[in-house]
């Protein structure tokens, strides 16, 4: 099939602008000043997990699922080895919403060749975006990702209080949000749950017991984020939500989907709450300004129609996931030059929601459905475009090289809905 891995060519081979190719475009081998070295191993492998009193096939980064967690502080320099030992379609590293050096980004076919059994390959870049995000396999990465080749990356200093990474995963049909289910914490605890959404549908997180605050989504903080309570969270694949809040007196619980998931605290759990509505997050927080908004005078505009229906996939019609009418690698590459202004409206003409995601740059949410953002600037790395949305996003160029660009129901993906963002 239209398979991610196959349709860029010779990896690496890519101009990236400048005459420089892609796979030369990699991170520096220091930390800043006063930074550290953060060195692991990964060697994915087949292995099996427990879900739900079941045992299940899934293949792990160290034979763990989730991988190891990856922790840093702002500055330091991260270096991972990747080995592969046994996974047939190969596998790479590819880090989530940061927006690392392009020989970094671990697009096999694109930045380099996924990593066979028996191959390596270091990835090296510096933690200079404080926040919450994930890494995964972009080999075969519908099948990859499900089966357990992810992970958590997270940027901060080191934490006062409960601050709970959760990656959700579901294997089968049992979704997990990562961590033990119950923790102790004193009333008056500072509380912070990273909230992870590893698969590839959206998932529906209501916290109850408790007021809290929406701090930061897809990394980046929110500005004057507002006092939630009695809402439903709405978390895009791929995306993250950190939430924050002082733990109260009596217990508090976190529901993924209706079912309940993490409780912190003793006693009795809240019950699952029933009928809380959404957060719009394009009105949440305080408005501050930027570098460019939706009245910006733009260098490149570019519309994406996702739909589904006929297009070609390796020379035959075929039922495909489209951009524009086409499956990749025939969806035209978007260019643009160092320094541009870019910005993207995003339409869903189909029947699925379309998480899409760039690659290297995160974006801000200008508009959603013809109505500005009137909260926090936004800026995320993976949106959801539900049926009939309309979302207008924007960039500045700042990350030279060649770039995926993808719904991140990465099913939808390996049936055609991706493309390739280059610098000229
Ligand atoms: Cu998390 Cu190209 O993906
Ligand atoms: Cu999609």
């Amino acid at each position: 099939g239209a398979d991610l891995d196959t349709g860029g060519g010779p990896a690496g081979a890519h101009p990236a602008g400048h005459g420089v190719s892609v796979a030369d475009l990699r991170g520096p081998a220091e930390p800043a000043p006063g930074g550290q070295v953060r060195r692991y191993t990964f060697t994915a492998r087949q292995t099996t997990v427990e879900v739900a009193g079941r045992t299940v096939e899934a293949w792990g980064y160290n034979g763990q699922v989730p991988g190891p967690p990856i922790t840093a502080a702002e500055g330091d320099l991260i270096e991972v080895t990747l080995r592969n030992a046994d996974i047939g379609r190969g596998v790479t590293l590819h880090w989530h919403g940061y927006d690392v050096p392009a020989g970094e980004d671990g697009a096999p076919g694109v930045t380099q060749d996924a990593v066979p059994p028996g191959g390596e390959y270091v990835y090296r870049f510096r933690a200079d975006q404080v926040g919450t995000y994930w890494y995964h396999t972009h080999s075969a990465s519908d099948v990859g990702v499900r089966m357990g080749l992810y992970g958590t990356l997270v940027v901060a200093p080191p934490a006062a209080g409960l601050d709970l990474t959760l990656p959700v995963h579901t294997f089968g049909e049992t979704t997990v949000a990562g961590g033990p289910g119950a923790h102790d914490a004193a009333p008056g605890t500072p509380v912070r749950l990273r909230l992870v959404n590893t698969d590839s549908v959206p998932h529906r997180f209501v916290l109850s017991g408790t007021a809290y605050r929406l701090v930061a989504v897809d990394g980046a903080d929110l500005n004057g984020p507002g006092e939630l309570r009695e809402v439903e969270l709405r978390l895009p694949a791929g995306g993250r939500y950190d939430l924050a809040f002082a733990m109260p007196s009596g217990p508090v619980a976190l529901f993924v989907d209706g079912e309940p998931g993490l409780r912190l605290g003793v006693g009795e759990p809240p019950p699952a709450p029933d009928g809380w509505p959404e957060l719009d997050i394009t009105r949440y927080g305080t408005p501050a300004d930027t570098a460019f908004g939706p009245e910006s005078r733009f260098d490149r505009s570019f519309t994406l129609v996702l739909d589904r229906g006929i297009a070609m996939v390796d020379g035959v019609p075929r039922y495909a996931h489209t951009v524009n009418g086409r499956a990749y690698p025939n969806v035209p590459t978007q260019l643009v030059r160092e320094g541009d202004l870019v910005e993207t409206t995003v339409a869903n003409r189909g029947l699925e929601t379309h998480p899409w995601h760039l690659h290297g740059h995160r974006v801000l949410v200008l508009e959603r459905n013809g109505h500005r953002v009137t909260g926090s600037p936004l800026w995320m790395d993976t949106f959801d475009v539900r049926p009939g949305e309309v979302w207008r996003v924007a960039f500045r160029a700042d990350n030279p090289g060649e770039w995926m660009n993808h719904c991140h129901n990465l099913a939808h993906a390996a049936q055609g809905m991706a493309l390739h963002l280059r610098y000229d």
